[in-house]
Order: structure tokens, then sequence, then C-alpha cells
């Protein structure tokens, strides 16, 4: 294997010899450790590539920085230890290093090239103990069954997938899971609408997607429920219909069946319209009755108590939380019941180092309390549960409401996006240079709708603007796809292929031709990759993935403006320039594929 271009770190090592070598010299009895050296990016291209802090280690050495910087230059620039041909110097209390151009560009665009394992898995697995083999399952999207996917999944989903596949490419082993919530009030309420009111009418007959037409009698029910008295009120019918369920009544379960089947298939529809997927689903209704097994071995335990009432609750007053109902008084499961049997199915089904909840903020205290009660219930593996919160998304004032006037449908919103984006290919007259215009639309949109959602940190709330998201010029998805779009057609052209001919030869490319600034900035963004995966892998924040691939972009462009390619003066250059390009979409394709933006060829 190939040794990683990890400039930063090689450099950490040599600042960190040449200290403790001085120390020694000093006789101070004292030692520093890499992990104690501070890498930082001057602001300033003059003052070099990296610059390292000597602060920190004024007290060991009893020096001034500066005077410790100049000890640790001497050091470094010795004969003894060849350098090629960096240059390190002092800038005050900085120790600063201008890498050399050539060699770096040599080493940062093979290593892409040849799909080097550690540069394009986050860094030397060695060094990512607490991701590489670890099993991680993910959970997301898991939507109720009453009503179809809302903006608020697009976010979910494209989150969850998206960590998914970062950590999956920093070699975790990934499972991606959904619950599906089809049991509760929520579902029976669209069952009482549809049994009181359906008539028979399937979404074949009503030519609406079948989770939408589920959706259509959830608002229904909201109609009943503002018109009807309260002694005979719709959410009362709702209940009885799930004690019903729960009891087992015939033709309640089969109604349940049909009307969850509608949901689950119109959603699995709009999944695979996104690119998102899972590598198993968890239905609430097979999940519960193990939760409440446990509600109850809990009771006989004396961890939770039974009131007055006859509910079951846990009372977490001395954990600073309230007291919560785990069954109701008439022996119904609740939201958390079926949690606790959830999580336990899934230990069973696949012991996970780590289960990461991809939840909405507003449940911080739902998990905070399960959490909690499953260590109480002396489950060793509760300490390895997350809740990845993320903040909620709207649309600007006057943007397509749905037809309930409150939350968007995900379908519908796709479908504008997806028009927006074939008005503009048409009115550029780009139809024939796409090929398959409505399908090049269909993948700007989700490259839109993808980036706009992913370039935002998780925890923070978040409009999303349509019109903004589509834009071409800007930090938005579909400018992106226009990069990749570009390199490919560049490197497309009859002179490129001919160039690159004769590619496996690398020691006939001149790499020590591409040391421009701009070039530079480009290689330097190009070796940034692995630290950028692996923090967004760490961090479980896509954002970061999003900010790299804004950055190499932005860095093409400026490359492509400053240094014709295959105009370029010699042989030699526009050859080594197409290598450089290749590298970039060797990047790009990657890190565009891990926050779920369809790669386009043209467009
Ligand atoms: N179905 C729930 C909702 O729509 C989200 C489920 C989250 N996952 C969980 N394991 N509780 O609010």
């Amino acid at each position: 294997m190939d040794e990683i271009m990890d400039e930063k770190n090689i450099w950490k090592e040599k600042i960190c010899a040449a200290l403790n070598e001085a120390l020694e010299e000093l006789h101070l009895g004292e030692t520093v450790d890499t992990g104690d050296i501070i890498a930082e990016l001057p602001p300033k291209p003059e003052m070099g590539d990296l610059g390292f802090p000597m602060f920190p280690f004024a007290k060991k050495f009893k020096k001034s920085p500066p005077q410790i910087a100049a000890l640790v230059v001497n050091k470094v620039n010795h004969p003894s230890l060849a350098q090629g041909s960096a240059e390190v110097f002092t800038l005050g209390p900085y120790v600063n290093v201008k890498l050399d151009r050539a060699q770096t560009a040599s080493r940062v665009i093979s290593a892409a090239l040849n799909a080097n394992k550690d540069f394009f898995t986050g860094g030397k697995n060695s060094d990512k103990k607490d991701l590489c083999g670890k099993k991680i399952m993910v959970e997301f999207s898991s939507p109720n069954t009453n009503k179809p996917l809302h903006l608020g999944h697009l976010r979910n989903d494209v989150l969850g997938e998206s960590i998914s596949r970062i950590l999956a490419a920093c070699n975790a082993e990934v499972q991606k899971v959904c619950i599906i919530n089809d049991r509760g009030i929520h579902i029976c309420k669209s069952m009482l609408a549809y049994q009181e009111y359906g008539n028979g009418e399937t979404p074949e007959s009503a030519h609406i997607k079948s989770d939408h037409f589920v959706g259509k009698w959830y608002v229904r029910f909201s109609l009943m429920e503002k018109m009807e008295k309260a002694e005979e009120s719709a959410l009362e019918r709702a209940r009885q219909l799930l004690l019903k369920w729960e009891a087992g009544d015939t033709e309640t379960v089969a109604l349940w069946k049909q009307m969850n089947q509608w949901t689950v298939n119109g959603m699995k529809e709009t999944y695979k319209r996104t690119d998102i997927s899972f590598d198993k689903y968890y239905f609430e209704s097979d999940t519960y009755l193990r939760g409440k097994d446990e509600v109850l071995k809990g009771l006989e335990r004396g961890l939770f108590t039974k009131e007055v009432d006859g509910s079951i609750q846990a009372d977490l007053t001395a954990e600073n939380l309230d007291k919560k109902v785990l069954l109701r008084k008439d022996g119904t499961s609740l939201y958390i019941t079926q949690d606790f049997g959830t999580a336990i199915l899934r230990h069973d089904d696949w012991a996970f180092d780590k289960l990461v909840y991809v939840v909405g903020s507003e449940q911080r205290y739902h998990f905070q309390v399960l959490f909690i009660l499953l260590a109480k219930m002396g489950f060793a593996w509760a300490k390895d549960l997350y809740h990845l919160s993320y903040g909620m998304v709207n649309l600007p004032e006057g943007k397509m409401k749905s037809r309930e006037g409150t939350v968007v449908d995900a379908d519908d919103l796709i479908d504008e996006l997806r028009d927006m984006a074939l008005a503009e290919i048409r009115d550029k007259a780009r139809e024939e240079i796409v090929g398959d215009a409505p399908q090049t639309a269909e993948k700007i949109a989700l490259g839109a709708l993808h980036y706009y959602l992913l370039q935002v940190s998780p925890e923070r709330d978040m409009l999303f603007n349509p019109k903004e998201s589509l834009s071409f010029n800007g930090n938005t998805g579909p400018y992106l796809q226009y990069m990749g779009a570009r390199i490919s057609s560049i490197l497309q052209k009859d002179e490129a292929k001919a160039l690159l001919e004769g590619k496996n030869d690398d020691a006939k490319i001149k790499f020590e031709l591409l040391v421009s600034d701009s070039e530079w900035e480009l290689v330097k963004t190009i070796a940034a990759y692995p630290e950028a995966l692996e923090a967004a892998a760490r961090a479980m924040n896509p954002s970061l993935l999003a900010s790299f691939l804004y950055e190499l972009s932005k860095n093409f462009a400026r490359f492509y403006h400053e240094c014709p390619v295959l105009n370029a003066d010699t042989q030699d250059l526009q050859r080594a320039r197409l290598e450089l390009c290749r590298a970039v979409l060797a990047v790009l394709r990657a890190a565009l594929n891990l926050v779920c933006i369809p790669f386009l060829e043209s467009m």
C-alpha cells in the first residue's frame, strides 16, 4: 500500500522528533507527543502551507515560543535530514513549512488515481480503530403509516443514508434499518375515516399514489373531528378501533393490513426514487409485544410501578425527569413500549457496537428516557445507543403548501423541483446535449434537494428554498454536478483520449509542471479529502463533506479558468493537467456519492 500523502501528519512527526531532540539536549527531562503538535493552515500563501504554533511548549522548554521555533527549524533543516525541497522557516512563534509542490502533486494525484485505499477510506485504518470494522446500525426515516413522507422525512432520509455511506466508506460495517410505526392511534384515525366514508374506494380506482390515498383519509379524520360532538367523538371511535386491533379482531386487522400495505408500498416508491435503501425494515406491530413483556418483567422486578388508574409507570424524578407511562390503563402499548422491543430485537438480530437513531430534535426527551430505561432494565448495550438529533426544515412563506396547508409531501416537492429543472434545460435548449432530458432533470432535482439539506449541520433548523437549491452558480448541488459534467466532457475530447492512451506509464507524467498557485490549491484540496471524510464520519455530519465538495469545485473552476488544459503550451503540460482533472473527477465522484448526489456525465 502506498504511503498516504498526509503531509500534515508527516510534518507533525518531524516537528515532534525535532522538539524531543532539542529537549534532550537541554536535559530538561521532558518529552512531547505527536498528539501535542497542532497544525494550522497559514492565512497567506507567502506564509507557506502549514504552520505549527510553539506556544504549547513554552513551559516544558522554559523558553519563549519564537526561541523554540528557531531551535526546531535548526534541527529540521539539518543536512542529515533530507527534506526534499520543502522549505522550513520561522515566523515569530510559528514553525512554517512550504511543501515541495511537485513531489506533493505527484503523490496526491497518484493516490487519487490509483484508488489508494487509505486515501478513499479517510486515512490509515490503524488510526481509525473506533470506526474501522465496528458494527454500526443506523436507523432513519422511520415513518408512521397514516400519511405519506413529507419534507422533514426528506432531510431525515438523506442524513441517514449519507451518514451510513460515510461510515461504510471508513470501513465500518453498517446496517441501515427503518422502523415502520404501523400500529397505534395514528393509523386507526385513517382507518376510521376510511371505514366510515371510504365506500370501497382504492388507490387504483381513485388514481392516487397509494400512500397519498391513505393520507387523504387521515385528513378526512381531522375534518370529522372538527365537525362532531364531543360525546361521540371520532377520537374515541379511533381508540375503540385500536382496542379491537390489539384484541385481534379479524375485520379490523384486515383493514389495518390493507391500509398499511398501501402506505408502505407508496413509501417504498419514494425511497427508490430518492436512492434511499434499507438492509432491514422493522415493524412496530412485530416488536411492541416484546416491549410489553419487558415492561411487565420490570414491574415484577420492582423497577416500575402500577398506578391506581391501572397504568404502569416509571419514576424518573431521581434522574430529574418526569414519571413516564409505559403501558396505558387499558393495557395498550405506547410509543416508548415498542421502542424497548424494537431495540432489544435489533440487538438480538445483530449485536451492534453502536446504534444511531436519526430522529428529529423534538424527540430528544423520548430518547433520553428510552436510553435510561433500557439501562435500568439491565441491557449493557444501552450505553451504545445514540440519538442523532436534527432540526426542522421549513419552506419559505408562501411556497408550496400541501392541501392540508401545513406540511409538504415529499413526492410533490420532488416533482416541483424536477419540473423546474426540466424547464431550465428546455429554456437553455440543452435537450440534445443532455440526452434524456426528464431523467437528467430528475437527477438535478435530487442533487439540488440532497445537497441543500445536507449542507446545513444536522442540529440546525433550516429553510428549504427550492429555487435557490437549483441555481447553477453558488453553493448548490447542481453547481457540483455541473463541475463533474465539465470535467467529464474535457476527458471525453478526442485529443484528451489520445493523450491519455499511454496512461499506464506514470513515469512519463511530469507532475513537477503543476506548480502554479491554482494548480497547487487544487492539489492541496484533493489531499484534504481523507481528512474531510474522516471528520464527517466521526461527527456524523455530512455537511463537512458538502463543504469539501464546494471547495473542490470552486478550486477546479479557478484552475480551469487560469490553466488551459488541452490548449496548454506543451504536450507534457497538457498531459499533467489532464491527470489532475482525472484525479479531481475521481474524488468528486466518490464524495458526491457519499452525499447522495447523482453524478451526471453531461448537463
Ligand atoms: N415514527 C416516528 C415518528 O414519525 C419516528 C420513529 C423514530 N424512531 C424510533 N425508534 N422511535 O415520529
